[in-house]
């Protein structure tokens, strides 16, 4: 799983911390006011993915959190299981308590995907890859194009990666990572004020 180390900790989330139990149920209490706003994007982002909405899928979220997208998407593929990919043992916590009433579809996986390697923890292939909020947290463009071809492999061929990210590094530049991975048909599927929903298809 990803270091819980100070120091490696603050380099991986610069002014957050992610690590402390405080700092997590105050950021998901604040969060909670938000999820209103986020219908939407998830609305569209469920939409995206191409498989009927009662099929089995399996659903691998990076960055997970407390499982907001997760809890969206298990709701609408009714049938679909979901890996919760997260470097916070704090969040995997607060995750496993809020998403109770699924036990059984999700299970949560601790690694930084930061690190090289990280995605050998998870047990691919997935229909759907997707993220929120979470991969913008690296910061360097290098780590996030990196990121993008570990996520790539992951995919069952037909299945796609969504991301509903701040437009940080530019979208065009995070695009183009993605085509350079081997994406295929990749495109902004919704903007917002500071956040955007893109993504790619592996055909
Ligand atoms: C802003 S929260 C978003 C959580 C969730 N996706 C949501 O939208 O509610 C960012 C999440 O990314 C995780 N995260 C940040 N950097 C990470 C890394 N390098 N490896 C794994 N998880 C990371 C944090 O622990 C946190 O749960």
């Amino acid at each position: 799983m990803a270091s819980t180390s100070h120091s490696s900790h603050q380099h991986r989330h610069d002014h957050h911390d992610w690590d402390s139990s405080k700092y997590v149920s105050d950021w998901a209490a604040g969060q909670d006011q938000k999820e209103k706003a986020r219908q939407e994007p998830f609305r569209v982002l469920a939409k995206t993915i191409p498989f009927d909405n009662k099929l089995p899928i399996r659903i691998l979220d990076v960055g997970a959190g407390y499982g907001a997208l997760t809890q969206f998407l298990l709701s609408h593929f009714s049938n679909a299981t979901a890996i919760c990919q997260d470097g916070s043992e704090e969040m995997a916590k607060l995750g496993q308590e809020r998403m109770k009433h699924l036990k059984g579809r999700f299970k949560y996986v601790l690694c930084d995907f930061s690190k090289p390697g990280w995605s050998q923890k998870l047990t691919g292939p997935f229909e759907a890859v997707v993220s929120a909020i979470a991969i913008h947290n690296v910061r360097s463009p290098k780590i996030i194009e990196r990121v993008y071809s570990d996520i790539y492999p992951l995919l069952k061929n037909g299945g796609c990666f969504i991301n509903f990210d701040r437009e940080r590094p530019p979208l065009e530049d995070q695009m183009k990572w993605l085509r350079d991975a081997g994406f295929q048909d990749v495109k902004r599927f919704w903007t917002g004020e500071t956040r955007a929903l893109f993504g790619g298809f592996k055909k």
